[in-house]
């Protein structure tokens, strides 16, 4: 027992410095894939890191996940029990991710994230793009979707004002301080921020089309979104 004990820890690394209840362990060897911003847009076998209440409370008792239902703008979109399964089958860490990510360099073989950028006032998201090169290896990937500037802008050359103003500059969930967008990107200015960021080879992408992953699974709006992939 203690010899398989040993096998385990031996085989296996921490993908950074968390507390205890958020500590992710890997097998040495194992493809690790980390969506950031994730929501509840996840798929299976990915490290989720997100700052809001659904990724605090993941990783407390399932009794906990049946009350944070009701508290949660979740229960407008998922049943209780497709909520519960989410939190509790999957990896969650609670991060505000605008102080960058809390895992160690060079751990992970894919970074994705589904509209979260533009949440990020312009300094954070800079400072998170050149977070997700380091956590990444040499030769790791990055997949990043943006509500497109460009669309929002084509909105008010349609008429509709309205639509372009609160959907895209200034929605705002008065429950919710990270629903804000603090800026948005179109395909030149998202490829700029990656270069800066230290990434090579950035290329616009199509809905669920690429080398990422899961994209079948995670990637949604396609409607409005700018996809781009990146490799470190
Ligand atoms: C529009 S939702 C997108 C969720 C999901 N990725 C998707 O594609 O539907 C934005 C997500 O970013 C998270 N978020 C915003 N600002 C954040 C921050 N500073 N740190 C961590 N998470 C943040 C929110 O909690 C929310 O889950």
């Amino acid at each position: 027992m203690k010899l398989l004990r040993q096998t385990i820890e031996f085989t296996t690394l921490t993908l950074g410095k968390l507390k205890r209840n958020q500590r992710c362990k890997v097998q040495l060897g194992q493809v690790v894939k980390v969506n950031l911003g994730c929501g509840l847009a996840i798929a299976s076998g990915w490290v989720n890191i997100d700052g809001s209440l659904n990724a605090l409370v993941a990783n407390l008792p399932p009794f906990i996940h049946r009350l944070a239902y009701r508290m949660t703008g979740s229960n407008r979109y998922y049943t209780e029990d497709v909520y519960c399964n989410l939190l509790g089958n999957n990896r969650f860490i609670h991060h505000d991710l605008a102080a960058g990510i809390p895992l160690n360099d060079a751990v992970a073989d894919y970074t994705y994230s589904s509209h979260f950028v533009e949440h990020l006032f312009r300094r954070d998201a800079e400072h998170l793009l050149a977070e997700m090169c380091r956590v990444l290896k040499p030769g790791g990937k990055a997949r990043i979707s943006v509500p497109d500037l460009e669309f929002a802008v084509s909105l008010y050359a349609a008429g509709e004002k309205e639509k372009m103003l609160t959907q895209y500059f200034f929605n705002d969930d008065e429950d919710n301080h990270y629903s804000r967008h603090k800026y948005m990107y179109d395909f030149p200015m998202i490829v700029e921020l990656l270069l800066r960021a230290g990434f090579r080879e950035v290329r616009r992408c199509s809905f669920a089309q690429g080398s990422v992953p899961d994209i079948d699974i995670l990637d949604n709006r396609p409607e409005d979104s700018l996809y781009v992939e990146a490799i470190k």
